[in-house]
């Protein structure tokens, strides 16, 4: 039931496609955010590349080309791949690459087929692309000599409806063989519009972890300052209920003292508790929490001034 209703969530992001956001960031000047599929890349597609600092080069390259569909961008040569398709015209096409992600143009892609520098293969990919294609004219290209031709194309309701349908169970099938264990399908997607989600450095060592005793006894308060993402040994994130004290190989365990933020919600200022004797918050600090998609950045400036060691940010599964 949980799989059924990640698989729902997903799609719901994709076909309300831009998801309207309170926060708008310098990087995303349109409204809000857009969300990648990391680990995934749409193959055969690929019309142009670029080279660029960051995934969001792609995107604002993309947005002034009208063949732009979607692109992957390679993580180790940080480079643009453009597409003139999106996985949902070709979803046998999209596959998993662990050096790449895939990103879908959200902001004024130009429907396949609407004009000759787009053409589509038939009335039937069309159909697969656009979510909202209605009757009319469309240009298809001719397999004999690839010129852009004008067709009339037929869209049937009930058809659309059930190769949507169809195609959810193709993409599900996708997910499920990459990845045998569902729970792990919320972690594809990464915000790339929040440039933190982008630059951040890792904890990862297993003393952080809440299942560790108290030794060596370690201090938070030399951490330099910055945007933390807690991986490998030392979990996926700060728990969000109570750590006894000696655990995470320090006394006092901080934990934070409400749920994570949402996507949507941005950045946020969230209370971390340092668990003492039996006060669960003996001490406390705010810290800002982003909700990346594919994981969680945490902003941390050293331990409460008024009592620092020994406290230490812990890290759960
Ligand atoms: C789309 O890109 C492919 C290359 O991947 C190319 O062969 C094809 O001609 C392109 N189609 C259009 C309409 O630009």
């Amino acid at each position: 039931m949980k799989v059924l209703k990640q698989i729902f969530c997903m799609s719901v992001i994709s076909v309300l496609g831009q998801v309207h956001c309170a926060v708008v960031t310098p990087q995303c000047p349109s409204s809000g955010y857009e969300i990648s599929i990391l680990g995934w890349m749409l193959q055969g597609h690929i019309y142009k590349t670029m080279e660029a600092n960051s995934p969001l080069g792609c995107l604002f390259a993309c947005r002034e080309d009208d063949r732009c569909q979607s692109f992957n961008w390679v993580i180790s040569r940080h480079l643009c791949e453009f597409n003139n398709r999106t996985k949902e015209a070709r979803p046998k096409d999209f596959v998993s690459n662990t050096d790449r992600f895939y990103f879908r143009r959200y902001k004024n892609r130009v429907p396949l087929g609407s004009i000759p520098e787009l053409p589509a293969e038939s009335c039937k990919e069309v159909m697969a692309s656009e979510e909202q294609a209605v009757s009319g004219k469309y240009w298809l290209y001719t397999i004999k000599d690839n010129i852009p031709v004008p067709a009339h194309c037929e869209m049937e309701t009930f058809v659309f409806k059930l190769k949507l349908v169809l195609s959810s169970l193709l993409l599900f099938h996708l997910f499920l063989r990459k990845d045998n264990n569902p729970t792990n399908l919320k972690h594809l997607f990464i915000n790339i519009c929040v440039s933190e989600c982008l630059h951040y450095q890792s904890l990862t060592n297993g003393n952080r972890k809440v299942s560790h005793g108290s030794s060596p006894a370690l201090c938070d308060k030399s951490l330099p300052h910055g945007w933390y993402r807690f991986q490998g040994n030392a979990g996926t994130k700060m728990p969000t209920s109570c750590v006894a004290p000696h655990k995470c190989s320090t006394h006092a365990t901080g934990w934070l003292n409400s749920a994570h933020p949402s996507v949507e919600e941005g950045k946020v200022t969230k209370k971390v508790c340092f668990s003492w004797g039996s006060n669960c918050c003996r001490w406390s600090i705010n810290i800002e929490v982003i909700n990346c998609g594919v994981f969680f950045l945490y902003h941390f400036r050293g331990t409460p001034p008024q009592h620092p060691c020994n406290l230490r940010y812990c890290g759960t599964d």
